[in-house]
Formats: C-alpha cells, structure tokens, sequence
C-alpha cells in the first residue's frame, strides 16, 4: 500500500524536522516546506542520514499562496499537514510584533485556505503551554483558561487556536489537532538532529550545551529569588523524541476519525516540574563537564512555575513522554559536541 503522504510546513526546523524522521519510521511519506528563515539545510541533511530516504522538499513560504497551491497540486493526494513554520522566539517577538503576527497568522491562514481548494481536511497545530500564561493550578489540564499573553509570540499562538477553533466549527470536513508543548529540550539518540538556534540561543538547554562546550562564556540563570524551593523557575522539560513521537499518534488518530469531532487539543509535557537550577546540576552529572554559571537578575515575562497534566494525550492519543530529562541532556550534549566539529 502507498505512503500516505503529509506535508509538513517547517520541515527543517528543530520540531519539525525530529517529527519528520518518526514520519518515516511510522511509515508515512512526509513532503517537506521550508523557507530556512529560521533554519537551515543542516537538518534536512541530518534527517536523510538517519532515514536513509532522499527527502521530497520545496523551499518556499507557506504564506506565498501560489507557492503553497502549487506544492499540494504537484504532491497530490496529501493525506494531511503538519503545520510547524513559524516565528518561535519570545524576546524577538517582543522587538517586532508586526513581523510575528504578519508571518505566524498568515501562514496558518494561507494553508487553512489552500487546504480547504484543495480538499485536505486534517491538520496538526504546533502549538504552545505560553497559551496559557501563568496557570492558576498546576499541573495545567487542557482546561485551563488561556491567560493574557506575556509576549506577541504567546498572542499569535492564542490567535493561531482561536483561528482553528472557528474554521473546525465553521467546515464539517476539517479535523484539527492543536498540541501544546511545554519545554521541548534534547536532539535525537543518534546525535545526528538537534536543535541548531541562529545566533545566542533564548532557550535554557542550547544555552548550558554552548556554554559546556565554551561558544559562550557563562550561563546565567534568570531569578533565583522566585517562591519555589531552589528560588529558580519551574518547567517542564520534554524530550523532542517524545514530543516527535505524540505528533505521529496525533495524525494517526486524525486519519483513522472518519468525522470532524470538534476542535482537539492536548498538552505535550512530561507532567514532572523540574526547576531551572535542578536541570543545570543535572547537566553537570550527566556530562561530567564543569559549567560556567552564576545567578542572575530575573528575566521579564517568565512564567514562574508552569508543568503539564498529560493524562489527556495519554488516554486519547495513546501516548506518554518515555525519555528523562537526563536522557535528553545527554543527548543534547552529544549534538554540541558533534556540532562542534562542523
Ligand atoms: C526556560 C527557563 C528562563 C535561558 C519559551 C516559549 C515556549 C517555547 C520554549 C519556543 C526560564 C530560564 C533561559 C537562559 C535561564 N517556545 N533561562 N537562562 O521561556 O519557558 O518557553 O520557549 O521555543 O513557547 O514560551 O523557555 O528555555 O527560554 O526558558 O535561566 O539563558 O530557563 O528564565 O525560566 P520558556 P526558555
């Protein structure tokens, strides 16, 4: 029986490009779209190494309608889409709003309507916990209301749900899965994908791995005065081979569902909090490295303490997270390193 083939819009980035390789192990044909303002070939490269598969790849933007329109009527019959590209960086987002509300609601918009000429009814939505802000209890269920975004990043992803939500009610034919994660950290076991930030990371673990393997000079973590037990934030931190895992139960579900049931979301978390400090002296003990790092000033607009409640992808999608947090440290490590040598 053919592949059932799944475009998948920023293919090349850190998310998209772990969910394309369990794609292919689940065997799926993913159509990969990418426009490498966030990334580059090095993934695409990564990918076909651990695969074994030349990729089927367009380089284009999804909010270019003709370039989108011409991708599903080459690749026709597209069984579903993975919607991955788009604008991810919190503190960018606060500098240029615009850019962030112009390229993340477009792209979603242009696909929602290319699909919908094209006949292509199921999409999975990368989505974010940043929906919901500071929760009021944790760990947070899909329940939770969607606080007042902390940055426009957090908006358009808000906006981004709304959007879905309206467009699931509004056609009978549309099946939407949105998936919030939490803190995705970590590179494939093979060392061969990994996330590959463009300049000075934003995020905590491409931080501590650049800091271990001296591209930076020390990491600073953001408060240590915050009302938890070691006074640093807490998260939840997920492996990105988990996280790439749920994406291929989401379609699945998707695919066998023979009617729309209603716009569908579920939290992608670990369901453990571990603090910011706890995750650094994990590095250390896993790795062996010294790690230059002090206590800094808090970081405006952290959520303090935010872990998920996973029991709903757990009883729906048929999936829990498998790696450790140490697990993905290690694995993190192992891609600096390997980077290193590039
Ligand atoms: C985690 C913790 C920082 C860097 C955001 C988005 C989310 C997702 C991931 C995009 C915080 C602390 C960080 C550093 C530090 N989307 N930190 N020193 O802010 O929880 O989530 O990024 O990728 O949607 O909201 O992730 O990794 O930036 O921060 O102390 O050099 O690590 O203060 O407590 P965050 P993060």
């Amino acid at each position: 029986m053919a592949s059932k083939k799944i475009l998948v819009t920023g293919g090349a980035g850190y998310i998209g490009a772990h969910t394309v390789v369990e794609l292919y192990a689940s065997g799926y044909l993913p159509v990969i779209i990418d426009n490498f303002s966030k990334s580059d070939r090095t993934l695409l490269q990564g990918i076909e190494k651990i695969t074994g598969k030349s990729l089927v790849f367009y380089e284009g933007d999804c909010a270019n309608k003709q370039f989108l329109k011409g991708v599903f009527q080459k690749e026709a019959k597209l069984e579903g889409v993975m919607h991955f590209a788009a604008y991810k960086s919190v503190g960018e987002s606060v500098e240029h709003p615009v850019m962030y509300y112009r390229n993340n609601l477009d792209s979603l918009l242009t696909l929602l309507e290319v699909m919908k000429e094209q006949h292509v009814n199921n999409l999975i939505f990368s989505s974010s916990c940043t929906v919901y802000g500071e929760p009021d209890s944790i760990p947070v269920d899909e329940q939770a209301p969607f606080k007042k975004a902390e940055s426009p990043y957090g908006a358009t992803k808000q906006m981004c749900e709304q959007i879905l939500e309206d467009a699931v009610k509004a056609d009978q034919n549309l099946k939407v899965i949105s998936l919030r994660y939490f803190n995705p950290i970590g590179a494939h076991p093979s060392a061969m994908l990994g996330e590959l930030p463009i300049d000075k990371p934003n995020n905590l673990v491409p931080y501590i791995t650049q800091t271990a393997a001296g591209v930076r000079k020390k990491l600073v973590i953001f408060g240590g005065d915050y009302a938890t037990p070691d006074g640093t934030c807490i998260r939840d931190f997920i492996h990105i081979a988990d996280l790439a895992a749920a994406h291929v139960k989401a379609i699945d579900k998707l695919l066998v569902e023979d009617k729309n049931k209603g716009y569908q979301y579920y939290n992608l978390g670990t369901g453990q909090g571990v603090s910011v400090l706890q995750l650094v002296k994990e590095f250390i003990e896993v790795t062996g490295v010294t790690l230059n790092y002090e206590i800094g000033p808090r970081r405006a607009g952290d959520v303090v303490k935010t872990y998920a409640n996973p029991a709903k992808a757990h009883a729906q999608l048929g999936w829990s997270s498998q790696y450790t947090t140490k697990d993905a440290l290690r694995d993190a490590w192992a891609w600096e390193k390997k980077n290193l040598n590039h």
